[in-house]
């Protein structure tokens, strides 16, 4: 990762938006990768706005890497007022923001967070899904427990679970 992203990245993840769980969501959507280990769930609520159901907040946990926070930080601040269909129009490319074009490696982390909100916009999984989260290898940031915890439990937020590995042949996965 070059320096200049390296920056972006922990510049964004010092003060990340829209972190943790969003208690009356509408739905919810959970993605893992299980080739580096990593997850994400992300949570939407809807309002109405002239006639048209926009989103009103998204917020995500992660037990995930770094990138792929920085990255869901901006998604969700991103995704704000637009309806499903805006959202769900954004290329992987679109969710990193700020942070730029990410280097090969690192475009799965960005996947991670485009899968995450597509689950939750394709609307509610189906809460009798498996969990079954792979353990991650780099540092969990605050309140990755509550969803591995979360996922242990069975516990699905209202909305249903629904989780969704992603398949992934990228070849890099590390820092
Ligand atoms: Fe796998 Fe970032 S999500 S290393």
């Amino acid at each position: 990762m070059n320096k200049d992203l390296e920056e972006k990245v922990r510049e964004a993840i010092r003060n990340p938006r829209n972190m943790g769980e969003l208690k009356d969501a509408d739905a919810v959507g959970t993605v893992g990768n299980s080739d580096c280990g990593e997850m994400l769930r992300m949570w939407v609520k809807y309002r109405e706005e002239k006639g048209r159901k926009v989103i009103d907040q998204a917020t995500f946990q992660s037990f995930g890497c770094e990138t792929a926070i920085a990255v869901a930080s901006m998604a969700t601040e991103m995704i704000r007022g637009k309806t499903a269909d805006e959202a769900l129009a954004l290329k992987t490319e679109d969710l990193s923001g700020e942070l730029g074009p990410l280097p090969p490696m690192k475009i799965h982390c960005a996947e991670l967070v485009e899968g995450a909100m597509r689950s939750a916009l394709d609307g509610p999984g189906d809460a009798t899904a498996p969990a079954s989260p792979s353990p991650s290898k780099e540092a969990a940031p605050t309140g990755a427990g509550n969803l591995i915890e979360s996922l242990n439990a069975g516990n699905a937020p209202s909305g249903g679970l629904k989780i969704v590995m992603l398949d992934d042949d990228s070849p890099d996965k590390s820092d």
